[in-house]
């Protein structure tokens, strides 16, 4: 596991979008990159968007989901909606290079046609790059805890259950998830300490740890002081 942990939450995401400015410079050709939703990346996305907009080739990035709540693109819990707010509509991106989760489409049928889609467009269905967040409970995408079959499905997208919300999710599956070349966790403020603690050490359980600790590639951590407060033998920041 590799950890970049910086003072502040904005420093954390400058150095992701760093990161993958440093991927997409490295990778020949199509960059296939799937992005996660929540609070966190918002962040990430304006600051890509912002300062690294110029020298981004976006007419190579293709952008897909982690996954997505069934809602439609409109509504303010959307994935997508997120992303179009804090980066879509800020950067010169090829629409023809976004392949949004329809969450307004019934969510099995809509795992299917999403896999069907990333499948046919990623033949390896392996991304060249994974956004991850993570939950308090230790949920990632949108596996949550007690829905680890998710982790082991046959196919690359399937439906997840929010455990309090019962809201449905189009998510990446695990066996994707884990093949991903590069998986990076972005995570910021004190309430992430104690799920860090664990991911870190990958200590414990939950899906988070479970990708984690099956990764192919090493997992990087992008992460601010807050959330690393209790890692041990955390550098000087
Ligand atoms: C989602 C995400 C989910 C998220 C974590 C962290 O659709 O909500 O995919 O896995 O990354 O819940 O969310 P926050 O960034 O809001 O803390």
């Amino acid at each position: 596991m590799i950890l970049h942990i910086h003072q502040t939450s904005a420093d954390a995401s400058r150095a992701l979008a760093e990161r993958i400015l440093q991927i997409a410079r490295n990778t020949p050709g199509l960059v296939n990159i799937a992005l996660s939703g929540g609070n966190t990346p918002a962040q990430l996305f304006r600051m890509w968007a912002s300062e690294y907009g110029d020298c981004t080739p976006w007419e190579r990035i293709r952008f897909f989901w982690v996954d997505e709540r069934c809602v439609p693109p409109e509504d303010a819990e959307s994935n997508y909606g997120m992303t179009k707010r804090n980066l879509l509509d800020l950067a010169p991106i090829p629409p023809e290079n976004v392949f949004r989760i329809h969450g307004e489409n019934d969510p099995d049928s809509e795992a299917i046609r999403y896999a069907e889609q990333a499948g046919r467009l990623i033949p390896s269905a392996v991304f060249d790059i994974v956004l991850l967040g993570i939950g308090e409970d230790g949920h990632t995408a949108s596996i949550f805890p007690g829905q680890e079959t998710l982790l082991t499905a046959a196919h690359m997208y399937a439906v997840g259950v929010h455990p309090t919300s019962g809201q449905r999710r189009v998510t990446l599956t695990g066996q994707p998830l884990i093949k991903a070349s590069c998986l990076c966790f972005l995570a910021a403020g004190r309430s992430k300490r104690n799920v860090l603690a664990e991911l870190s050490a990958l200590s414990g359980s939950g899906p988070a740890i479970w990708v984690a600790r099956n990764a192919l590639h090493p997992v990087e951590l992008f992460i601010d002081a807050e959330a690393g407060a209790l890692l041990r033998d955390q550098p000087n920041l």
